[in-house]
């Protein structure tokens, strides 16, 4: 198969939800059709559960185990399938927003009888930024929950996109029926069996009287009633607006049951985007590029104590990437072989020889990588897209052992190359203070620190409430504001300015009084 052909029928895609809207679940349920997995369950008992702070340890523990299900792939009718996992606590939230920048598009869950939840609005801001092709499935529908035109409102409202559906839900809770697939006029019906993969019955013609027999007279004028105020109400599906990030097509069903999922799965294999353009510094790089290039965009850490190195996960952006081939890692100028680059199956990991564009290789590496960091053939370019963003917790991180400060800054140097956190150097006093997104990261760096770096540090209190980027045309203006805001000055581990901003109130008196200083909130900006 050609290059093209290779490209043209990959999807890579991530799931995406608030936790417990059934995203692991879903995903399992393609992976099943996929032929990945061959039991429900096997997903699941890798996933990193949603527990209180107090179980960190758990989570990385599962973390280390949940390598295996970063990237599942898997081919299904004729096409190569990658699923980018997200962790679902929200402490991480920053890996998925890393994770949303390296798929082409994305689905979206949401519990139906929840609707659309906090942690979904806010990934979908990042999918709207990128402009990320959309679909979303409504899950549960076995159980009692919202109406299904109720829900449509409130996804187009709450995730500002408007919303297309292309199933119709009939029924739900325990009357559930099944769903009516508009994208390829069908019927299947619900069968309530969570155990198989649920093809259900099939039937196409809905005017017939025999659909008022088969599902009851009220169920059967109620879809017809349903489907003609959806005929009415939403303009005909067109794939180019859903391309464009414009429309988002819904599905309605059930992933415990499997229902509704064969739908969603054939159908975003039909419109979904296969890998497309990315963004340089110096160009557009095309998919169909004969020269290889891809960036890293996840570096997990290995928790077997005695296999201490790394995974870095390279997104391949362009041409075939080969093993032991010699590419040119941009940030550091050298040229590197790699003998046992990875692809990740569900259940299994393997070597590979060859990777192409949407595709995902897991690359070991004893430190060389940082996330962003750019491979190619030679030609010297930085891939876009992995913003860090402003953190809003901080602590001032002292070292608690004089014997081990060596460790401790190179513990600090690679958990902030894998992103856990963001280090920054207070200019006054020299003291490092780190940032994030989640509580949970402190307790990970203090015991990652201590595990994997033989170091341990100690926290202390700093009361921040942001750090930005701050840049300026005007040179005088810049030096000025470092000079007056010199106790909050400090630089990001690339040297950048940053300015700590005590609180809301200090954060806008700068903007206004200083007209000349753009502060960016995240550190993608040119
Ligand atoms: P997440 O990854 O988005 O956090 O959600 P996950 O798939 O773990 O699902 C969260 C809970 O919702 C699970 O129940 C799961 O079984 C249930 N669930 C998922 N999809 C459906 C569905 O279509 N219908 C119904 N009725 N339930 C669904 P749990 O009790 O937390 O876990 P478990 O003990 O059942 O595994």
């Amino acid at each position: 198969m050609g290059l093209i052909q290779e490209i043209e029928r990959r999807r890579t895609f991530a799931i995406i939800s608030h936790p417990d809207a059934g995203k692991t679940t879903l995903t399992e349920k393609l992976l099943l059709f996929g032929g990945a997995i061959h039991v429900a369950g096997a997903v699941k008992s890798n996933k990193i559960k949603k527990t209180a702070t107090s179980d960190f340890m758990e989570i990385e523990r599962q973390r280390g185990i949940s390598v295996a299900t970063s990237v599942m792939g898997f081919e299904y009718r004729d096409h190569k399938v990658n699923i980018l996992d997200t962790p679902g606590h929200q402490d991480f939230a920053e890996d998925t927003f890393r994770t949303l920048t390296a798929v082409d598009s994305v689905i979206i869950v949401v519990d139906g009888a929840k609707g659309v939840e906090a942690q979904t609005k806010k990934l979908m801001q990042v999918c709207r930024m990128r402009k990320t092709p959309v679909m979303v499935f409504v899950n549960k529908f076995d159980r009692e929950g919202k109406d299904a035109f109720d829900l449509l409102d409130e996804i187009e409202e709450q995730l500002q996109i408007q919303v297309n559906p292309l199933s119709w839900p009939i029924g739900q809770g325990l009357d559930f029926k099944g769903v009516y697939n508009i994208w390829d006029e069908s019927l299947y019906f619900f069968q309530g069996d969570k155990q198989e993969i649920n093809l259900g019955v099939e039937f196409r013609d809905i005017q017939s009287p025999e659909l008022d027999q088969l599902m009851g007279k009220k169920h059967a004028s109620k879809l017809r009633d349903d489907l003609e105020i959806v005929r009415e109400v939403y303009p005909r599906f067109d794939r180019s607006t859903y391309l464009d990030a414009k429309v988002a097509p819904v599905f309605f069903g059930s992933a415990l049951y499997n229902f509704g999922v064969q739908e969603l799965l054939n159908c975003f294999l039909d419109i979904a985007p296969s890998p497309l353009p990315s963004e340089t510094d110096e160009r557009k790089v095309l998919p169909s590029e004969e020269k290889f290039s891809g960036f890293v965009f996840k570096i997990h850490a290995n928790m077997d104590p005695n296999h201490r190195n790394r995974i870095a996960f390279v997104k391949v952006c362009s041409g075939k990437f080969e093993r032991n081939t010699n590419y040119l890692h941009v940030g550091l100028n050298k040229r590197m072989k790699f003998s046992s680059p990875t692809a990740f199956m569900a259940d299994k990991k393997s070597v590979i020889d060859e990777a192409y564009p949407g595709d995902i290789v897991g690359i070991p590496d004893t430190g060389n990588f940082k996330i962003g960091d750019t491979l190619t053939e030679g030609e010297v370019m930085h891939y876009k897209g992995l913003p860090s963003f402003s953190p809003e917790l901080f602590m001032y991180v002292n070292n608690a052992d004089p014997m081990k400060s060596k460790q401790l800054y190179k513990g600090l140097d690679q958990l902030m190359d894998e992103g856990v956190a963001q280090l920054f150097t207070n200019k006054m006093n020299g003291r490092k203070i780190i940032g994030t997104v989640g509580q949970l990261q402190f307790e990970v760096i203090q015991y990652r620190l201590l595990h994997e770096y033989n170091a341990s540090c100690q926290y202390e209190g700093i009361s921040l409430y942001k750090a930005c980027w701050i840049k300026s045309k005007n040179k005088v203006s810049l030096e000025d504001f470092k000079r007056r805001k010199y106790q909050f000055m400090a630089e990001d581990t690339k040297g950048r300015d940053v300015f700590l901003a005590e609180s809301s109130y200090v954060l806008q008196s700068a903007q206004q009084n200083f007209p000349d200083i753009e502060f960016y909130f995240t550190s993608e900006f040119k």
